[in-house]
């Protein structure tokens, strides 16, 4: 056998160069130590496009200036921590990737609108998590599995929720409703959507308690269908639906 043309080894294949380049992003910061009104200010980053603002704002933090402040965890769409306002659209910054963004033109992040801002890119969750408590999205069942038993449930029954077991409570929803923003006491999308979790779960016997929490003023008819709950899903929930079906539940009286 010839090894001519094993040790004629192919040439390597040139490594494809991936450029870098600077983007500048505006960020709204705010200390309420030292500042009486929030002010934007410009940052410029070296990314590449394959980058997340998530990535550019730990740059900033990183290699600029350390007192930027903001919220993130798992860095990869779970935990819910870090849904912001990128280029005036509720986003989580680490599911944002710099090549999606038109970079010809300066990226604006600011916190999400109508909870209270803290500093920098944090607000207050704690109304949005009263909310959530307030419809008790945990399993109320009347009776105990006999022993050993599981709780059984058919494929359909299962389907029947499970778009809104998605939710990771990140509040893009929540605080891109308008309704939310001139009426903080309105319940919001993301309560919503972790009642409906529980509404139709066949195992769950607290529907009626849930749906009679959601019949108040606060509730449900807050809802004038804007839909940009919906669009602002990092998960794809189809919010807005799913408000539609506790609606219709209501006036049923019933899942
Ligand atoms: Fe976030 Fe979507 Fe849950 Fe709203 S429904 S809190 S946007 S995951
Ligand atoms: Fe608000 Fe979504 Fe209804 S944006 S008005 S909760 S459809
Ligand atoms: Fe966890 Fe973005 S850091 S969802």
């Amino acid at each position: 056998m010839s090894t001519a043309v094993l040790d004629e080894a192919a040439p390597a294949p040139t490594p494809e160069v991936i450029e870098s380049f600077t983007v500048t992003l505006i960020v709204r910061r705010y200390n309420p130590e030292v500042d009486e009104q929030p002010k934007w200010v410009d940052y410029d980053v070296e990314m590449f496009a394959t980058d997340r603002i998530l990535d550019a704002l730990h740059k900033i933090k990183w290699e600029q200036d350390g007192s930027l402040t903001f919220r993130r965890s798992c860095a990869h769409g779970i935990c819910g921590s870090d849904a912001m306002r990128i280029n005036g659209r509720n986003r989580l910054a680490c599911k944002t990737l710099i090549k999606d963004l038109d970079i010809s033109k300066p990226i604006y992040v600011e916190a999400i609108k109508g909870l209270p801002l803290e500093k920098d890119l944090i607000v207050d969750m704690d109304p949005f998590f009263e909310s959530f408590r307030e419809v008790q999205p945990f399993l109320i069942p009347s009776s105990k599995p006999g022993a050993g038993k599981e709780r059984i449930q058919s494929v359909a029954d299962r389907a029947r929720f499970d778009d809104t077991t998605k939710c990771i409570l990140c509040a893009a929803c929540t605080s891109s409703c308008p309704i939310f923003w001139t009426d903080g006491q309105y319940f919001g999308p993301a309560a919503i959507v972790n009642a409906h979790r529980f509404i139709f779960d066949s195992r769950d016997d607290a529907a009626k308690v849930r749906l009679d929490i959601l019949n108040d003023k606060e509730g449900v008819w807050r809802c004038r269908t804007t839909f940009n709950c919906t669009d602002a899903c990092p998960r794809g929930i189809q919010v807005t639906q799913a408000i539609a079906e506790v609606k219709q539940a209501i006036m049923r009286g019933k899942p």
